[in-house]
């Protein structure tokens, strides 16, 4: 490309601004990388509702990075001062307690709209040829966001902040042989401490965000290689206009989606402005009411629980026996719960994409698999110990409460889901796909 003549690209707007970028062009690909990637990247014209969450996670990203900023300039990381320097944030700080609202507020909503980007690609089989990396990405993206929530959720140093992490990193103690070791080695001490916080607030402020912007990064220009996958699962591609050399159902990203996306993100900013002003606890869920008191490493609080998103996962960790006193088989069904996620284009064995074409096996067991996620992330929150002692624990039978048997039931359905996909996919009665897109 160096040395070869490039033609130039006449620019959006006359005049001054215009001039700026033909000198900008001419040293830099910002024409072709606004004509490659906007407006002339052909989307399918049939976009629904689903089609918001991509854009939206994507603000929530920039949100999360930029209050994340401003809050840093504030808070210590440092066991003595951090609770403390959060108190001030929120009442000291010139709009403080706003920023970190926004911020907390935004980790939940990322999760949120990070799930139903997700529910998009089952429903519509985005997953599938040609988009295997794309979703590849996605999955790295997801377990990275997990890790992300996780090493900040450590950084206020409240109550919940410290048994969370505690009961995490005690996880890793349940890996056989090296376990203890790999537990000190992440806590940087015997037990969670200033070397912890310092340690995690790195990762949460710096290493985890470069991370994800690069991975968001290759995520989009996968999906630019191959193109955006659709409501209907047709290939737009199929279908060129001689004339101009455009897919026939396909329309230019720059104005018709950017316009579209601007509604989502309007209704999406008044939610998200409706939680911080009136609801920034979400009664408990959001932010967990012990984590209002400093953590206290004497004092267990009497029922730990990850904030909701992790919650599905969790009730699987709890739901799996320990065998002779370890909680390693817990561990490894909650990891391969995640991992499972990157097998998914190569268990689908459907001829059509969409879930408007898929037979009704398929729909069946979606339908499972997503009540049975939502049912364990409620499980995950109560409290599985003796009924009775516990107010709002769910009644035990024969000895295994009520809530640990359901748990495994779901966890069941959960696996059924993927394990079972190469059969029920192959087998299901589904409807002719059309040639071009619907409405
Ligand atoms: C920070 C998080 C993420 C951001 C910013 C992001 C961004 C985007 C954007 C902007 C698009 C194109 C617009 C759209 O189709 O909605 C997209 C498409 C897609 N994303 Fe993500 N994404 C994220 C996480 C994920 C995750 C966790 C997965 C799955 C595990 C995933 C899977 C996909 C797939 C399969 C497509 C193609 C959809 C299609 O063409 O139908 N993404 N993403």
């Amino acid at each position: 490309m160096a040395n070869t003549v490039k033609e130039p690209i006449a620019p959006p707007v006359s005049g001054p601004i215009g001039q700026v970028i033909v000198w900008v062009d001419a040293r830099f690909p910002l024409m072709s990388l606004w004509k490659g990637h906007l407006a002339e990247y052909y989307a399918p014209k049939n976009f629904n509702f689903w089609y918001y969450f991509g854009s939206l996670a994507m603000l929530v990203l920039v949100m999360q990075i930029v209050t994340g900023i401003f809050l840093t300039m504030n808070y210590k990381p440092d066991a003595k001062y951090a609770f403390a320097s959060v108190e001030y944030i929120m009442r000291d700080v010139h709009w403080g307690w706003l920023i970190r609202y926004m911020h907390s507020t935004g980790a939940s909503m990322f999760f949120l709209v990070v799930y139903l980007h997700m529910m998009r690609g089952l429903m519509y089989g985005s997953d599938r040829k040609p988009r295997e990396l794309i979703w590849i990405f996605g999955c790295l993206i997801y377990l990275t966001l997990m890790a992300e929530a996780f090493f900040g959720y450590l950084l206020p140093w409240g109550q919940m902040s410290y048994w969370g992490a505690q009961v995490i990193i005690n996880l890793f103690a349940a890996v056989p042989f090296i376990g203890e070791d790999l537990a000190v080695w992440i806590r940087g001490d015997y037990n969670i401490g200033d070397a912890t916080l310092n340690r995690f607030f790195a990762f949460h402020v710096i290493a985890l965000p470069l991370v994800l912007l690069g991975l968001v990064a290759a995520h989009i220009m996968a999906l630019h290689e191959v193109g955006s996958n659709n409501p209907d699962g047709v290939d737009i591609k199929k279908h060129i206009d001689p004339k101009t050399g455009t897919p026939k159902d396909g329309i230019p990203f720059h104005p018709y989606y950017t316009v579209k996306d601007v509604v989502g993100v309007v209704v999406f900013l008044a939610l998200f402005s409706a939680i911080v002003f009136f609801a920034p606890e979400m009664g408990g869920y959001f932010l967990e009411k012990p984590n209002f008191v400093q953590a206290d490493p004497l004092q267990t609080p009497a029922h730990i629980a990850p904030v909701w998103y992790f919650t599905p996962f969790y009730a699987m960790l709890r739901a799996v026996p320990s065998f002779f006193g370890s909680a390693f088989w817990g561990v490894a069904v909650m990891g391969a719960a995640t991992l499972i996620l990157f097998a998914l284009p190569w268990l689908d064995r459907g001829k059509v994409r969409s879930i408007r074409y898929r037979g009704p096996i398929y729909k069946w067991f979606l339908g499972a698999f997503v009540v049975s996620f939502i049912i364990l992330g409620y499980l995950g929150v109560v409290p599985t110990t003796v009924w009775g002692q516990i107010p709002n624990a769910l009644p035990i039978i024969g000895g295994v409460d009520t809530a640990t048997v359901v748990s495994r039931i779901l966890t069941a359905v959960y696996f059924a889901f993927f394990l079972l996909m190469p059969w029920y996919t192959k087998i299901d009665k589904e409807l002719p796909e059309p040639e071009r897109v619907t409405y």
